[in-house]
């Protein structure tokens, strides 16, 4: 019996890592790659009509993560479900979903559900902190966010993740969208933030601003997710910061159901099958399954 099997949303999961949005690009060659070790791997942001997003430079690898205002660039949404069709599906696959209003959403998983010969799911941008009209800004207004998930719910029987942010007010944000139906909450998205240049004087990113993911943002998302626990019963897939077997378990102990992990991956490929080596190696030494450890931090303090 595998002890890293997880159960999110009706999906079966080898292991509970999942591929975060957006840093292995678009193309399904890539995701193919990871999903050979990942539990499931979610595709970068996509929308009805595509986006160019900014000109360079769009990332910086900074000494605590990365910050990247690369600005949604991606496919249109029908190109995009002509290449998912050569996703060899050796994990779930989630689309990750981006618009501005209810109806585009609703376009969009109707047109993958059209396309798409398997079973996938969906998470929908609620958070990316550097498109005007989109992403974090949807999320801000609580109102529509739940207009949203109405809309997409209503058009799909896959399951259907709402990722917001620790920028949001997450608690009253999340309550609200399990109100309304969705399935799971990934907390969070990249967090604002920007780096200036000391020589030309000027800010580095063409955007000026951007989103801060990676070692600095994790002790925020952790918080989040242990909050959440508290306040929800869907599931939390937690994200932000994981480069570590150890940070896994402190996401898994908070009361994340699955951990997604993104800017480790810019650093090394083979992360999901270290991180899944070393995550056997925990269960072995103590006796347990990965599921049977969600949430277990908050028994400590209630016991
Ligand atoms: C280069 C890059 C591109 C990203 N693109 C997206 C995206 O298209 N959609 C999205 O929801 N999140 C996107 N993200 C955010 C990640 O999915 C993740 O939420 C964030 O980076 C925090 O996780 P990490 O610290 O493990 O990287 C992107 C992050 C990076 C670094």
């Amino acid at each position: 019996m595998n002890p890293l099997q997880t159960e999110l949303c009706g999906l079966k999961l080898k292991n509970p890592l999942i591929l975060a949005s957006g840093v292995m690009g678009s193309s399904v060659h890539s995701l193919n790659l990871i999903a050979q070790d990942a539990g499931a791997v979610v595709t970068k942001s996509v929308s009805v009509g595509g986006r160019e997003g900014y000109r360079n430079p769009t990332v910086i690898n900074w000494k605590c993560g990365l910050i990247n205002a690369i600005g949604l660039a991606s496919p249109p949404a029908v190109e995009f479900a002509e290449e998912l069709k050569d996703y060899t599906n050796e994990s779930p696959l989630i689309i990750s979903l981006y618009g501005y209003t209810p109806d585009e959403f609703r376009m969009l998983v109707e047109t993958f559900d059209s396309a798409l010969p398997y079973p996938h799911g969906y998470e929908i941008n609620l958070s990316c902190p550097h498109v005007s009209g989109a992403g974090y800004e949807l999320g801000k207004d609580i109102e529509l966010s739940a207009e949203i998930i109405r809309a997409v719910k209503g058009s799909t029987e896959n399951p259907v993740f709402a990722k917001i942010s620790a920028m949001h007010d997450y608690i009253e944000l999340a309550k609200a969208l399990e109100g309304v139906g969705v399935d799971a909450i990934t907390i969070s998205n990249t967090l604002r933030g920007m780096k200036i240049d000391i020589v030309s004087r000027k800010p580095v990113l063409s955007n000026i601003s951007g989103g801060v993911s990676g070692g600095a943002i994790k002790p925020i998302a952790l918080k989040c997710v242990y909050d959440l626990y508290k306040e929800i019963e869907i599931p939390i897939i937690g994200c932000g910061g994981v480069t570590s077997f150890e940070d896994v378990l402190e996401f898994i102990l908070a009361g994340a159901t699955a951990v997604q992990i993104g800017s480790a991956v810019y650093y090394s490929r083979r992360i999901f099958y270290s991180l899944k080596e070393s995550l056997i190696a925990y269960t072995r030494a103590y006796e347990c399954r990965i599921d049977e450890l969600v949430g277990a931090a908050h028994d400590s303090v209630n016991g």
